[in-house]
């Protein structure tokens, strides 16, 4: 009797283990291309209702981050232990732009994310010829600056080969009030940038218009002509309040953690569905994944990062918050940001930390099995792995490709659902499933946290700290900019 009602209770506990036990397979079944499509309607609906973008400081933020919530902390609440961190920054919106040529007519012109204010009339100002130097750019260098008279004028000056900020403050430097930026490539779907929060205070106004206009206006110039035009920004700054979502398993070990991480906001200009709703929605239907298993050794963690456009803002704030111990706790990163491009690549992430092969083999054994033409690259420094890279956490991650080709939508409106590739985000999806799975199940293997900071992406944790004071110093610059453009609004 007594043997019989133990034998019943071990068969009864080892069919409910059996149906609750996690594998790679299992994990990879339950990502569905349906269910990743059903997040990112939601995400292009919230847009839709929040003047078009899920921007940092902006309604459609908040409103995902509250759908995410509603997932993570709601409906996985039994099985996934949920927090919002809360960070501060500068945010700065474009409220009005206008360029007008030597004819006096309007030309297209758009903003830049940080794009300081003209006095409130705008500025009307002879338009002096920026010469392109095809290998070092037009502006870039002090050099190109010299013998070029700008002062109390506006410089034309070509986009690309070094960051805007850059030649927005050799134009300072040279007495500019403000710069005409011209487009590389003809026509007017080209996409923004931010000229970052780092730099606030040290640039002048800019209004980018379309390759043809200013082709049309150099011939002129370059003959000696006299041109006059006119830039107008009407843009405010102020702190703004934004936060990160973390959302971690109750099961596995808080000692070893896997981490998984994408950035929940868009550019003001679009909805942002490829960058970065395809790796919110890959984020989300893993978590729903892993809430049906148990039994898995090590804790896996979702990072649902706020301000990535505005700077990395939020992953740094999270990464720079993390004590030494918490640090060392989490043992594998890997990125995803833009994992469904319409023409992708198949990019797979991983530097010279030994740590990172582990990771970026396992991405890479997988997506060559389903026939995608894989490869291993570099991390660059434009997303949220850059915090985690100094600390020296093994990382990886996937990429399919930002701009013409593999995303002509990058940073622009039409960043919608028509924009994703749907086969390209279910197996990248797939394939951070799987690798999460594999890792939480075991890190035997992974080494700790690499703390010999080699490369220059490697600078460690002070590099982290001294961004925030240079954060924090802007602050504090853009709320005394803000009082003076009232003040010279009041004088004008
Ligand atoms: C953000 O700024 C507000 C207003 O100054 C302040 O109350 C809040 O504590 C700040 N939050 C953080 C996380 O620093
Ligand atoms: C442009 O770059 C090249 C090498 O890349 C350099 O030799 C040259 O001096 C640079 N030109 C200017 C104007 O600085
Ligand atoms: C840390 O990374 C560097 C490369 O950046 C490598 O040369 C070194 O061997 C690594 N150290 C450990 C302990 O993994
Ligand atoms: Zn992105």
């Amino acid at each position: 009797m007594k043997a019989s009602v133990t034998s019943l209770a071990v068969l009864f506990a080892a069919s409910c283990l059996a149906t609750s036990e996690l594998t790679l397979d299992k994990i990879e079944n339950d990502i569905k291309t349906s269910e990743l499509r059903n997040n990112l309607w939601h995400f292009q609906k919230i847009a839709r209702e929040n003047g078009g973008n899920r921007a940092f400081g902006l309604p459609g933020y908040k409103a995902s981050l509250d759908y995410v919530y509603e997932r993570a902390a709601i409906r996985f609440g039994k099985e996934i232990d949920t927090r919002i961190q809360p960070f501060n920054h500068t945010f700065e919106q474009t409220r009005k732009i206008e360029v007008r040529g030597p004819d006096g007519k309007p030309v297209y012109a758009i903003t830049l994310l940080y794009n300081p204010a003209t006095p409130v009339d705008g500025v009307t100002a002879e338009l002096v010829n920026v010469p392109v130097d095809d290998k070092n750019g037009s502006g870039c260098l002090p050099e190109h600056w010299v013998g070029i008279d700008a002062n109390g004028k506006l410089p034309l000056v070509k986009r690309g080969v070094c960051a805007i900020a850059e030649k927005l403050k050799l134009a300072r430097k040279a007495g500019a009030v403000g710069v005409i930026l011209y487009n590389q490539t003809p026509g007017t779907d080209y996409g923004s940038a931010t000229l970052s929060a780092d730099n606030i205070g040290q640039l002048v106004p800019v209004g980018l218009i379309p390759l043809e206009v200013a082709n049309s206006w150099i011939p002129r110039l370059t003959a000696g002509e006299k041109l006059t035009s006119f830039l107008l920004v009407d843009s405010i700054f102020e702190t703004r309040e934004s936060w990160n979502l973390i959302a971690e398993t109750k099961e596995g070990d808080p000692n070893n953690v896997v981490m998984l991480g994408a950035h929940l906001d868009s550019v003001q200009a679009g909805p942002g569905i490829n960058d970065d709703g395809s790796g919110t929605t890959a984020l989300l239907e893993i978590m729903g994944s892993f809430k049906k298993y148990k039994g898995f050794k090590n804790k896996v963690r979702f990072l649902f990062a706020g301000a990535e456009e505005s700077g990395l803002v939020g992953s740094l704030y999270y990464t720079k918050s993390l004590s030494e111990a918490e640090a060392d706790k989490i043992r594998f990163y890997f990125n995803y940001d833009m994992i469904g491009s319409p023409a992708p690549f198949y990019r797979i992430y991983q530097s010279q930390n030994p740590g990172d092969v582990h990771g970026a083999s396992t991405l890479l054994e997988y997506l060559t099995s389903k026939g995608k033409p894989a490869e291993i690259a570099g991390f660059g420094t434009s997303s949220d792995y850059v915090g985690f890279l100094n600390l020296g956490i093994p990382s990886s991650g996937l990429f399919t490709g930002a701009g013409a080709p593999q995303d002509p939508c990058y940073h622009l409106k039409c960043d919608t659902l028509e924009n994703i590739d749907w086969e390209a985000l279910t197996v990248n999806a797939k394939a951070a499933a799987r690798v999460a799975a594999k890792f939480a199940l075991s890190l035997d293997g992974v080494p700790p946290r690499n703390k010999t900071m080699a490369t220059p992406n490697l600078r460690g944790r002070a590099n982290l700290l001294e961004q925030f004071e240079r954060w924090a110093r802007v602050e504090k610059v853009a709320e005394e900019s803000h009082s003076c453009s009232h003040h010279k609004a009041v004088m004008v």
